[in-house]
């Protein structure tokens, strides 16, 4: 096994290896861009990290650790465009570089360069992680797509927030380390509770996201601080001060959430007011903490050596105390 740190110079190094420059420009250069931007590499550490938990050299899976990395950037460069976010990784982001129409086609590309790393692998590993990949592309969209619609829905519940970031953001972090396994060709049993396992450290890294997205250091976060409520997002942060807050504050942060407007730094401090005064904000990072002790449950469950375990939890924690 390796450090962390050494799981992600494996990822740039890889990657850098990959990268060529073809024509059209414009095509190739925004994918570039935003692979270049550079960003935490969680989901493509987990691949490689899963594959040596299960006594196969990181090497093997590296094309897969890409393919998902890829993947995330893809969706990152459309989640930009569908969010209307001006900042990505400290930078400007892909479609106000460039333009819409760039980012939608650079990332379409995105997805499908993504798909044909796993040309790498031998018949048998290919359909299992094509198999899972297709899958989880999909869940990624409808997630994607509810996110979307919840931001003109007043209704919205916290079961249906659950699910959403399940599908949006937590698949792919559990498929990404499942990868690993079935690289190693792993038993089923540890297989589906690695799976597990990163589908509960996914939904903590939501429930986190949304909390730095109003909480995050502004000089560090590198996203625009206060984009979910510019965008009426229905985060945990927003869903549970609807249900902690006193009845003027739950009037006012229905009445905020239903506009638009051209300068939103007054309506970002009045919600992020309320988040923290109703225990909202309290609430996430309990939330944060719940769903991360339950995926070190999984974690206990698995049939692997206790150091490789502890490994897999030190990454755990860590991911909870992020601030970016
Ligand atoms: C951002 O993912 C999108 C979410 C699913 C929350 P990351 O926070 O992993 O982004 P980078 O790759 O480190 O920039
Ligand atoms: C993004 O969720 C999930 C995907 C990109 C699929 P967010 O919209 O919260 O991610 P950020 O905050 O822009 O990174
Ligand atoms: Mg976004
Ligand atoms: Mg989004
Ligand atoms: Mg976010």
């Amino acid at each position: 096994m390796h450090t962390v740190s050494q799981y992600q110079e494996f990822v740039i190094e890889y990657l850098q290896s990959q990268l060529e420059v073809k024509e059209p420009k414009n095509l190739y250069e925004p994918i570039h861009y935003i692979l270049g931007l550079g960003g935490k590499k969680i989901r493509p550490v987990l691949t490689i990290m899963s594959a040596e938990i299960f006594d196969v050299s990181y090497k093997k899976a590296l094309p897969a650790a890409l393919a998902v990395e890829i993947f995330h950037n893809f969706s990152l460069v459309h989640d930009d465009i569908m969010d209307d976010a001006p900042l990505r990784r400290g930078n400007t982001t892909v479609h106000e570089k460039w333009n819409t129409n760039t980012a939608i086609l650079s990332g379409d590309a995105m997805l499908i360069l993504a798909y044909q790393y796993f040309e790498f692998y031998e018949p048998k590993i290919f359909r299992k992680l094509a198999k899972l990949f297709s899958k989880t592309a999909l869940r990624v969209c409808e997630g994607q797509q509810m996110d979307v619609d919840f931001e003109t829905r007043q209704d919205v519940t916290i079961s249906e927030y659950m699910k959403m970031i399940e599908y949006k953001t937590a698949v792919l972090v559990a498929a990404a380390i499942k990868m690993g396994a079935i690289i190693a060709e792993a038993a089923t049993e540890n297989a589906d509770l690695i799976y597990d396992f990163g589908l509960n450290l996914g939904l903590a890294f939501q429930l986190q996201d949304d909390y730095l997205d109003a909480f995050g250091n502004p000089e560090t976060f590198g996203k625009q601080l206060g984009g979910d409520i510019i965008e009426n997002k229905k985060t945990y942060l927003y869903l549970k001060a609807m249900e902690y807050a006193n009845e003027a504050d739950k009037q006012k942060l229905a009445d905020l959430f239903s506009t638009q407007l051209e300068d939103s730094t007054v309506k970002i401090t009045e919600v992020k007011e309320i988040f923290v005064n109703s225990g909202a904000s309290a609430a996430t990072k309990k939330a944060i903490e719940e769903y991360t002790f339950k995926a070190f449950e999984l974690l206990d469950q698995m049939n692997i050596k206790d150091d490789k375990r502890q490994i897999l939890r030190a990454f755990g924690e860590n991911l909870m105390g992020r601030k970016v």
